[in-house]
């Protein structure tokens, strides 16, 4: 069901690769709430064909971009205030990608040129394209910017390696830049704390299947999916939460604030 609450709004979605990403829900979701958007991945991600089906589908333009190259990004807000015919209203960066995790290094033995590299793509990337767009002046008075993160940041999850340490970073960024861009441009920015949820990123990380059963007994309302995910992004988008900014917004079904749970508790009694 659509209820117009992106009506007017133009946005620019960064990180859908395939039907499971968040973002590609997260697109789907902005179209059928009116919104019109521009869709922006890495160039490899675009070769593998599967951005241009959702690009047609939803009428959206896709433009190239490393989000880690300060020009490539500005290409991305001035071609997409060129293509939708104004200032952007909302920014979706759902990006992130961990070399050690990608080549199974373990926490304490990581290659530091590979952690810059995580640092880089899945945290400065999100201060780099704020700052890119406050140059430009690209983003509309009351736009929302948000990223994705996980309660890695906060606290230790065995196999979740350096993107722990890029998550607690990406949420830091989300605080400092979202004072400056608030003051300066009554912009908001959050990250929303997303539950596991299988996904080509999510299935990097070791032990993902186990961690979804274990979040999904310990959380009162189970875990949230992708598609529920991308319910709450379009919400922050709107209209409905202009107060809202420099927060980091759990959507987890309750896991963050859970210490035991019965069903996790069932498993010990019945060993
Ligand atoms: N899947 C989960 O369990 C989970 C949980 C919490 C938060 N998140 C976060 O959600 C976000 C989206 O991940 P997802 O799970 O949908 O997986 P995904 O693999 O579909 O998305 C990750 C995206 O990052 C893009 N990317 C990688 N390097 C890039 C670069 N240099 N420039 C631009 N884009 C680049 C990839 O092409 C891909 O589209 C990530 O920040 C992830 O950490 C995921």
């Amino acid at each position: 069901m659509s209820y117009n609450l992106l009506k007017g709004k133009r946005g620019i979605v960064f990180g859908a690769l395939n039907e499971m990403s968040i973002a590609w829900k997260v697109a789907e979701k902005a179209v059928e709430e009116s919104a019109t958007i521009t869709l922006s991945n890495t160039p490899m991600s675009l070769r593998m064909g599967e951005v241009n089906v959702l690009g047609e589908k939803l009428n959206a333009k896709i433009i190239a971009a490393d989000a880690t190259s300060i020009e490539d990004l500005e290409q991305v807000f001035v071609q997409s205030m060129e293509i939708l015919g104004g200032k952007i209203d909302f920014v979706l960066h759902s990006i992130g990608m961990s070399p050690n995790v990608r080549k199974n290094i373990p926490y304490d033995e990581i290659d530091y040129g590979n952690l810059d590299k995580t640092l880089d793509i899945s945290a400065i990337s999100f201060h780099k394209m704020m700052q890119t767009a406050k140059k430009l002046d690209a983003i509309a008075e009351g736009g929302s910017i948000l990223a994705l993160t996980h309660i890695a940041a906060q606290r230790t999850f065995a196999g979740y390696n350096d993107m722990a340490d890029a998550k607690a970073l990406l949420e830091s960024i989300a605080r400092s830049f979202g004072y400056v861009y608030g003051k300066d441009k009554g912009v908001r920015v959050n990250t929303i704390s997303q539950s596991p949820t299988l996904t080509t990123a999510g299935q990097g990380i070791s032990g993902m299947t186990s961690f979804i059963d274990f979040a999904e007994k310990m959380s009162p309302l189970g875990n949230a999916n992708a598609d529920e995910c991308a319910d709450y992004c379009i919400v922050m988008f709107s209209d409905l939460t202009r107060k809202v900014t420099m927060q980091n917004l759990f959507h987890d079904g309750g896991f963050s604030n859970m210490g035991m749970s019965s069903s996790i508790a069932e498993e010990y009694i019945s060993r």
